[in-house]
Parts: C-alpha cells; structure tokens; sequence
C-alpha cells in the first residue's frame, strides 16, 4: 500500500480535533466557513489519493452508497429495557430490594443519570475503528444503519487512546432542541409540515434511507452502557467506564453519584426543577444505576431488565373536565391564543381552570367543541394541555377564531405560512401590558415589583405607552396610582434605575423581538453592540451561531419599524447599557479548563458553582478523568475524590474553589 501524503493526515487530525471541539466540548476555535475549507481540500487531496482514503477519514461520514432498505443485525447480548419508577415509594422498594440482595458489607453507591429521550442505537468497534451502527429494534434484532451512524460528528469513527479489542457502546441518538427548532423553522419556510417532536424527527432521520440527509440533521449520539467490552483495560463500575468512554471520544452521559436512596430522591426533584429545563436536548426521567459492576453481577437481571438499574421518571399527569368556554388571550406580539376554560380539576398538584389550545390547527387536530369532555395533561412546570377529547357533547359550539382583537377590537389576520392569528394594532394594550411584563421579567430586565398589578395600573392610566416610558416615570407618575405611598414609589424608581446596568444579553432578549429567545439574545449580544445589531444586516446577522434566514429576517424587520428606532433613541438616552457583551474565551484563565463538583458545598448548589465557572469560559463535568483540571470536592465527597487523588487531578476545597474564582 501506498504511504498517505501527510497533508492528508494532517488535515485529518485537524478536522478530528474540530469536530471534537464543537460536538463534544462545545468550544469550537473556528468558523464553519473555515472548517468547510480543511474539508474541501481533504477532499480534493483524497480525490487525487483515492488509494489513502480510509473509512475512518472525516470525509467519509457523509457516505457514498444509498442503502435500499436496511439490513437485520442480531444483537451480540439482548438489548434489554429498565423497568419504570414514577414515585418516591417505588424508588424506595426498588432500593430496599437491592440493599436486600446485597451482602450486609456491600454499601452501594447508586450513580444517577438522564433519562435521554431519543433512540437507542448499539455502536461496534474493532481495534478501535467504528465497524457497525445498529438501531434497537425489537431488543434482540435491530436495523443495520452504519452509513447513517458515521455521519453523526460526535460519534468517533476512530477511538481515542487504550480501547478494547471489541467494544459495543450503547446509547441514545438524539437532536438538540436548538436545531429541531432550526430545522422546523427550515421546514416551515420551505412550505413543508414541521417536525412533531425531536425524538422522533431524530428517529426519522437517524432511519433515512439517504445518509446524506442523516448528515445534515446534526444529530447526536449520547453513551450511557455497553453490549460488549472484550480485550481492554478492567473496568470494574459504571462511572469507569463513562470516564472510559469520554476519553475514548464519546460524548458520555453525565451522572450524579449517591450513597443514600434519601439523596437520590432529593435529586430527583432538583433535576426537575433547576437542571431539566436547561438540558439542551429532551429526558423524561433519571436512571438509577448501582455503580460497582461486582455488586451488578450478584443483582443481575429479570428477564426484562436489570434488577440494578431503575428508570425513575417524570409522570406528565392526567385529569379529565369539562370545557366550558374558550376565550382569547393576545400575546406581546400580537399573536391571539384560544385558551380553553374548563371546569376546574385537581392535577399534578395544583387546581387547573385554564388550558392553552396553542393554535386554531390544534383545536382543529382535536376536533374540539365548547362542551366536549377532554383529557388534560400537566408536566413538570409545564402549562396544562388538551391530550384528547374524550366525550364529544351532542350539539357542542364550534370554536372559531375571532374577528377583531379581544383587547381593542383591531382586526385580526393571519400570516401566510403561519398557524398564528395576529391583532393588526400595534398599540394594544394587551400587547403592550404583555410586552411590558416581558421586559421587566426575571430572565429580562429584571425590575423587581412591575408585575401584573402595576402594568395594568401604569398602561390603564395612559402614562405608559411603549417601554421608553418606562425610564421616564416619575415619583408624582406613581403617587397619583391608587394605592401608591412615597416609599413604594422609591423603591419602584429606584429598582428601574438599577436595571439601567443589566448586561445587553438581558436587554435583547427584553425587546421581544420574535424569534429572539435569552440564548439567541447571548449569542447577538456576543457579537455585536446594540446600535450595531440595530443596523446589521441580513447576511452578517446569518454569521451568528443558531441565527438561520427566518430568525435575521425578523431581527431587521424589527429594527427597521420607526417606533423601534426611536424607542432605541430613547433607551440610550436614558442610559442603558447598550455595550457589546464580550465572552473572552479564549482569553480567561479558565478558558478550555474542566470542573467536577463533588460532595455538598455550603455556600451554594453544585448547579450554581457550575453557571458560575461556565460564565467565567471554563466547562464542568460529571465525572473526573484525567483531562479533569479541577475537583471541587465539598462535604461528603465519595468516589469522584478518590477518583481524583488516583489520578492526581487538583482537588480543591470550596474555599479554594471561592478564591481562585476570586469570590
Ligand atoms: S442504561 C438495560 N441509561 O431507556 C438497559 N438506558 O427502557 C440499560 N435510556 O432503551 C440501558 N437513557 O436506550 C440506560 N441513561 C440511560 C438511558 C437509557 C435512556 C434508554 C435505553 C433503553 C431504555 C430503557
């Protein structure tokens, strides 16, 4: 065989070191126009080298051939399934049966982890090169789809450093919710319906029949097991073989690890709550996993499933009612939501009366009439939903959209290719009250106080108009409110005062501009000043991450209204900060370094100490390798410590931890 010119090999250990940078450490060090370069040439070097080119050569995950249908792989070992938990009782029994199984000396530890919400797929290597991707199927055979599995950028075609002979790493393909949206979003402008839900749209594209449509879907693959580990390093738990996993170039999950069932109940609404809702991409639950692989093999397996591994999920709760009317709410842009009154029903913990039919295609999808009996569903913190009409009432009114706005009678249209209605006002004062409460919110301005009560007051008494006025009221505007005394009034004042200072992320976002949500407002306000964002153009507007032609239309448009421009006027001469908010990456001392919190810190969660080196460039991790540059280890600290010590990664306490980040 001929030797491979080193430019080839060159480019190909660039390219690796990118697409890890990008899929992996979410840190990518160039532009895609840039890495489209390093690929063009590999290609045009592999087109005159055709003898060099290697199936695990970057360039071959777009695959060549289309298969015509795809073929049965027999699973080397079942691919079982985890038996389901919903409550804290169960999560118990499970537990108690386990400590039962054990011997009295075994002190578990349980590693908690994501339930990941995609489509289970068996991928194996030999000698450390990717030689096949297998879908579940039906757990004992599953779909041969190895041109589409190459084509997924976070899943190595070659692993990195000591591998196993034979290695069959199981896990979750996935899209991100970030690019389900952006695909939609393509699908919509295209005229095409959208995608239902990410599962399945990765499910879909994962199964195409054209690799080269897999590989523009952008999906990810997420490792949490294995079939087979033949002819490697021991590994002798679960967190051993994510470490393996991570430093072999797989994206692994993350995981908590637990020495009591209390902790791991505690967790289970923490995860919910703080932690769900920022996951990039969809779960439905946590799994429970016993961590020593010796303890695992004297649990063993049920026919179904492990007896060591629990799926503990999120129930999406039910109740059935009664709809009673449906009324129309008009939103900051304008776009009219039918909200279905019912007779009010206990669910999910709270009594529910109002629930949102998102859009007149939906009633339509449903085939409600005002009377129907429904099934409505409530999970997490989600708001309630119509599932399904159960009873259909004979004679029930038809629901139909209205003519004129709700809120100041404007009329009502609808935008080609939209499923929305809008009010045509642009001063109505439900969208105005909306818009303001918007701009004061939490993960906006954040102006303590201007809730609900004093937008209504404010805009019903005519003294504001638009959000410029906001920084023009004064201690009389606020006397003559009902109600108002003189320290209400300061405190107000002087809480508008200090949003003045919020970072220009928060700022977008508070605008409201369609399509603009806080991680896109992140992303602009990274690039560009306020005034510059207000003037930039369609195609360098393109040049940001996430940013597709729908989301730069409607940035311009907005900016283009007269209204804005002097809103923007006025908000600059009132003194906001309209300053470029600069993330020096590459320059911070904690750029590109790694963090594993451990243990129960004192002066704040696990959660909080992670945003806070994420917002200083660094990243953080569930488990420690040796690429870990710091463990936080706070009190109680287990196995992550000692995993730490082993492989001599700096372990901090939380006061160190404090003073380096100079806290
Ligand atoms: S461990 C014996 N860990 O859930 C099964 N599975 O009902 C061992 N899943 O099809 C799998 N997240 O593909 C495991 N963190 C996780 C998981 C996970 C999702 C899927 C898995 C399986 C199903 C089990």
């Amino acid at each position: 065989m001929k030797k491979t010119p080193p430019e080839i090999e060159r480019l190909r250990g660039e390219i690796r070191t990118h697409d890890r940078r990008y899929y992996l450490d979410d840190n990518p060090t160039i532009s895609d126009t840039e890495y489209d370069k390093l690929m063009k040439r590999l290609q045009e070097l592999e087109a005159a080298h055709p003898d060099a080119i290697t199936p695990d050569s970057p360039t071959q995950r777009v695959g060549g051939g289309v298969s015509k249908s795809f073929a049965s792989v027999k699973h080397a070992v079942p691919m079982l399934s985890l038996d389901n938990t919903y409550t804290e009782e169960d999560i118990r029994q499970w537990h108690e049966r386990v400590v039962k199984l054990l011997p009295k000396s075994e002190k578990p530890v349980f590693l908690v982890e994501p339930k990941v919400d995609g489509l289970s797929c068996a991928l194996t290597y030999k000698d450390g090169a990717l030689t096949r991707g297998a879908t579940r199927g039906d757990g004992e055979t599953g779909e041969d789809v190895t041109p589409n599995a190459r084509t997924l950028k976070n899943i190595p075609l070659r692993l990195e450093g000591p591998a196993p002979s034979i290695l069959e790493v199981r896990g979750e393909v996935v899209m991100y919710d970030a690019d389900f949206r952006k695909l939609n979003e393509g699908e919509v402008a295209a005229g095409r319906e959208p995608f239902v839900n990410p599962r399945n749209c990765a499910a879909g594209s994962l199964r195409q029949k054209d690799p080269k449509i897999t590989a523009t879907r952008h999906l990810r693959f997420i490792a949490h097991s294995f079939g087979v580990w033949q002819g490697g390093a021991n590994i002798e738990s679960h967190s051993e073989f994510l470490n393996a996993c991570a430093a072999m170039g797989f994206q692994a999950n993350k995981t908590e690890s637990f020495d009591s069932i209390d902790d791991v109940v505690a967790y289970y609404a923490r995860f919910r709550d703080k932690i769900m809702p920022k996951l990039p991409f969809g779960v439905d639950g946590l799994v429970v996993k016993v961590d020593s692989y010796a303890q695992q093999k004297i649990l063993g397996f049920t026919a179904k499933s492990p007896r060591w591994a629990v799926a503990f999920k999120y129930p999406a709760q039910q109740a059935s009612t009664e709809v009673e009317d449906v009324v129309f709410s008009v939103g900051r842009t304008g776009a009219i939501t039918p909200v279905a009154k019912v007779k009010p029903v206990f669910c999910a913990g709270v009594t529910i009366s109002s629930v949102t039919l998102h859009n007149f295609d939906e009633i339509a999808r449903l085939g409600l009439k005002i009377g129907d009996r429904v099934m409505i569903e409530r999970a997490g913190e989600v708001i309630p939903k119509v599932v399904n009409v159960v009873d259909s009432a004979k004679g029930g009114k038809e629901i139909k959209p209205p003519k004129s706005c709700p809120s100041c009678g404007a009329r009502v249209l609808k935008e080609d290719g939209f499923v929305a209605y809008y009010c045509d006002n642009p001063s109505c004062p439900a969208q105005l009250k909306r818009t303001l409460l918007h701009f004061a919110s939490r993960q906006a301005m954040d102006i303590r106080g201007f809730g609900e009560e004093t937008v209504d007051q404010l805009v019903d008494a005519g003294r504001v108009k638009s959000i410029g006025d906001i920084y023009s009221l004064t201690k009389d505007d606020l006397l003559k409110l009902e109600l108002w005394k003189d320290k209400k009034a300061e405190n107000m004042l002087e809480q508008i005062e200090e949003s003045k200072k919020r970072p220009l992320p928060k700022l977008v976002n508070a605008l409201g501009i369609r399509q603009v949500g806080e991680k896109m407002a992140e992303a602009l306000a990274e690039r560009y000043s306020l005034d510059e964002l207000a003037s930039a153009s369609l195609d360098d507007l393109q040049r940001t991450p996430d940013v597709g032609p729908i989301v730069a239309a409607s940035i311009t448009e907005y900016f283009s209204a007269p209204e804005v421009r002097s809103l923007i006027a006025k908000l600059k001469k009132a003194g906001l900060n309209f300053k470029k908010h600069a993330v020096s990456r590459a320059n911070s001392a904690f750029s590109g370094k790694s963090f594993v919190f451990t243990g129960e810190l004192s002066k704040m969660t696990r959660e909080e100490a992670g945003e806070k080196v994420k917002a200083l460039g660094a990243k953080t991790s569930g488990s420690v390798s040796a690429k870990t540059s710091y463990v936080v280890a706070g009190e109680a600290a287990g196995s992550k410590l000692k995993k730490a010590q082993e492989l001599g990664v700096t372990v901090l306490s939380e006061s160190e931890f404090l003073k380096l980040i100079g806290n």
